[in-house]
């Protein structure tokens, strides 16, 4: 038996974390000299935004769930640091592992700091370059306030020695979140998703739009839906839409120019196998989460991201992504070519390969 196990806990709290904690979750279970407790803040909280991730990722109960749900910045980010103490004081960990860039990242890793806890950031070193994007200053503070900080690709490391960072702390370890999608990759085959909406494979076209710069405001929003109209009569557009989105089209009045779209199919928030299904047999990805630009690369599928930057340029530099912004003409003019099939040829980045939670474990292991 081991008797001083390091306690670590690992912080989920919003969709896209539950993908980047499962595969250190399962590696911590092959290592028994860490004691891994399980913090979900409780950012996202319905069934579709997060239960349903814990069940199909086979992720264990949380030890602790905050529920701090929504709320503006200040108050999501506030509520969230005065219970974080309460866990952290209590439990004494010798670790916490933020992940990402939501609100909770930046929340537990500053309350983490203030207790001399040593802090671990996954997927650290992403940059935008964009102030106004709330995700932003969320990674920046957090990876300056962090000690051990793992990065997807070189450009991370990059961006963080610019910075000032110490090059001691910096570990270039792969994409956590493709440790995922490689693992559920076949058991999504078995999802029926295609069917349920009577679409075919490479007959549609994948949509997720949710970041603020984009759904609230009403002129963007607006300008985006016609872009959707005119690509829609096209090939077929299949939207999970998103909490913020579905108040935002009700709140500018655009439910009846959105529902008059016969080929815009718009469901819930998609499930983890059904999502990547989905984007494994569409025609093209429109995007403008994170996440998927990645996910896309690594399936080959064309990426059409719908902002003005973004902080995964790898995607773009080597993979299949293209950043057209919310222009419609740019949207339709690169939509045309991929409906011609005239692909973007592209690579794979370098390390990932589904093993990044094998090499944080390891280093973790030789530095605590
Ligand atoms: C957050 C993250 C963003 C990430 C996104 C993925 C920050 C700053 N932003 O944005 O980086 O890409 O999650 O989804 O942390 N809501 C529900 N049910 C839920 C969760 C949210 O209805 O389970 C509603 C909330 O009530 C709120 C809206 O969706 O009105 C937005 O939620 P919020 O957590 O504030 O931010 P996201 O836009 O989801």
């Amino acid at each position: 038996m081991i008797k001083n196990k390091i306690k670590v806990i690992c912080v989920a709290a919003a969709r896209p974390n539950f993908m980047k904690i499962a595969p250190l979750l399962d590696e911590f279970k092959k290592h028994k000299e860490f004691k891994p407790i399980l913090v979900h803040t409780g950012q996202h909280y319905d069934y579709n935004m997060s239960g349903s991730f814990f069940k199909e990722l086979n992720i264990q109960k949380p030890n602790y769930n905050l529920s701090i749900k929504a709320g503006l910045h200040g108050e999501q980010t506030g509520k969230t640091m005065i219970e974080f103490e309460k866990v952290c004081l209590k439990e004494k960990p010798q670790l916490v592992i933020v992940v990402g860039d939501v609100n909770a990242t930046i929340a537990c890793a500053l309350v983490a700091s203030k207790l001399h806890i040593k802090i671990v950031h996954i997927e650290s070193g992403l940059r935008s370059f964009d102030k106004n994007m709330p995700e932003e200053t969320n990674r920046i503070l957090t990876d300056h306030i962090s000690d051990y900080l793992f990065t997807t690709c070189e450009d991370g490391k990059k961006n963080l020695l610019k910075e000032g960072i110490d090059k001691k702390k910096i570990f270039f370890v792969g994409n956590i979140m493709i440790d995922t999608l490689l693992k559920q990759q076949k058991k999504s085959k078995k999802t029926k998703i295609l069917k349920k909406l009577n679409i075919k494979s490479k007959e549609y076209s994948l949509l997720t739009l949710h970041r603020p710069s984009n759904v609230d405001n009403q002129k963007t929003l607006k300008t985006l839906f016609e872009t959707f109209n005119i690509i829609q009569k096209k090939i077929k557009i299949i939207y999970p839409i998103h909490p913020r989105t579905q108040k935002r089209i009700k709140q500018f009045g655009l439910e009846r120019h959105v529902k008059q779209m016969k080929n815009l199919i718009i469901t819930p928030p998609l499930g983890y196998l059904d999502m990547i299904y989905l984007l494994d047999n569409s025609k093209f990805l429109m995007t403008d989460s994170g996440g998927t630009q990645e996910e896309s690369t690594v399936l080959k599928i064309p990426c059409l991201t719908l902002r003005e930057n973004t902080e995964r340029p790898i995607t773009v530099d080597v993979g299949t992504n293209i950043i057209v912004g919310t222009n419609k003409n740019k949207i339709i003019k690169e939509t045309n070519k991929i409906l011609l099939s005239k692909n973007k040829k592209s690579k794979i980045p370098s390390l990932w390969d589904g093993h990044a939670a094998q090499r944080i474990i390891k280093i973790l292991q030789k530095y605590c």
